[in-house]
């Protein structure tokens, strides 16, 4: 079976295996070896400097680093700004309300980039500024670059889930106003579900305020940095991150990666054009690791996928809304492109 969901992924071999290695107790130190490799590796994806920069871990799925990074990072009396044109950008709406944090929503339609000089015109008053980076919903890539350069020109901190880009995209650190990108093992990296983390500026985390104790960011950094940990972490999700990074980098790192999904996702794209399927969003505004289709005319979202599964392929609904409209192809995992002849090839017979 194929996996074509944005996560968890169709696992390599090698990252398979590396979940029946010993039994571990995370407080031995092979467990703390285990844990710096993975935190040095992080920040070597996007080779960030460790003393600007830390790789925070924590046990839990992609909303667990989002919750930790909008909850921790905006000290008490900070103000965020929440950029939302899809459900990831309402999930942390919903979790700035929960925590009480003072925030302002602007709000786009899904299918909808956001207004990013209108956005500009309004940052002041702000502390800190949350986008989505790939918008999930849609496979929209928002375009970060000059709302980050614009919260660094004054003094803002930009949180960015990177949790569907992270590892595929480009995100430039230090250019501009990046304070904290959260993410998680199992998508665009190749891991397992159940370790997630946070790259965030060490100056960020000093500032951190305590609003969860789980997900607290400044505990778990300041005892991973001491090789400690709080609770009892997903060792196997860790063995399992570690082997995907060190896979991540022996096949030639974030450019290679990106060249590799745009491959795929442009194959898809042409194959499904052959058959008459359209892509949702206009050329060129998709992310390279998910793209939004539109159902072809008299087939139902439910047709479809079950067809398609009985064929070994595992595709996405469109979600909310516009699940009667789209469907979803993400080519994050260990997939090649004879795996997408074969899945156009599949969607043609369910079309026939
Ligand atoms: C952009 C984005 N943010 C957050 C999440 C939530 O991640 P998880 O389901 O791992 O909690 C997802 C999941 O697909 C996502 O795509």
């Amino acid at each position: 079976m194929l996996l074509l969901n944005p996560g968890p992924v169709t696992l390599s071999e090698r990252v398979r295996k590396s979940l029946l290695q010993t039994d571990l107790c995370h407080r031995e130190p092979e467990f703390f070896d285990l844990q710096d490799e993975a935190r040095t590796r992080l920040l070597a994806t996007y080779a960030l400097d460790p003393e600007v920069w830390s790789a925070v871990l924590m046990t839990g799925s992609g909303t667990a680093a989002v919750e930790s990074m909008i909850a921790g990072l905006v000290p008490e009396g900070g103000r965020l700004l929440i950029i939302e044109n899809g459900v990831y950008g309402e999930r942390i709406a919903q979790i700035a309300r929960q925590y009480r944090i003072d925030h302002e929503v602007v709000k786009y339609e899904w299918m909808q980039a956001p207004d990013v000089d209108a956005i500009i015109g309004k940052l002041d008053g702000f502390s800190h500024v949350a986008i989505i980076h790939h918008e999930t919903t849609t496979g929209r890539l928002n375009q970060i670059d000059r709302l980050s350069a614009a919260c660094k020109e004054r003094g803002i901190g930009l949180l960015l889930d990177g949790v569907s880009s992270f590892g595929a995209e480009p995100i430039d650190f230090d250019g501009g106003g990046i304070a904290a990108v959260a993410a998680t093992a199992n998508k665009c990296l190749h891991g397992v579900p159940g370790a997630a983390f946070v790259i965030v500026r060490r100056d960020a985390l000093a500032r951190a305020a305590s609003r969860t104790y789980y997900l607290d960011i400044s505990r778990l950094a300041k005892l991973q940095d001491a090789r400690n940990t709080p609770f009892t972490p997903s060792v196997h999700a860790y063995y399992a991150l570690v082997e995907a990074l060190r896979e991540f980098e022996d096949e030639g790192g974030l450019i290679a990666r990106h060249a590799h999904y745009l491959a795929l996702a442009d194959q898809v794209g042409s194959g499904l054009a052959a058959l008459g399927i359209e892509g949702a969003l206009p050329d060129g505004e998709s992310s390279v690791v998910l793209r939004a289709y539109r159902l072809p005319a008299g087939v139902s979202y439910p047709v479809l996928h079950d067809a398609l599964k009985a064929q070994g392929f595992v595709i996405y609904a469109g979600q909310g809304g516009l699940s009667n409209e789209l469907f979803r192809i993400s080519t994050m995992g260990a997939l090649r492109s004879t795996d997408i002849d074969r899945l156009i090839q599949a969607i043609a017979r369910v079309l026939r």
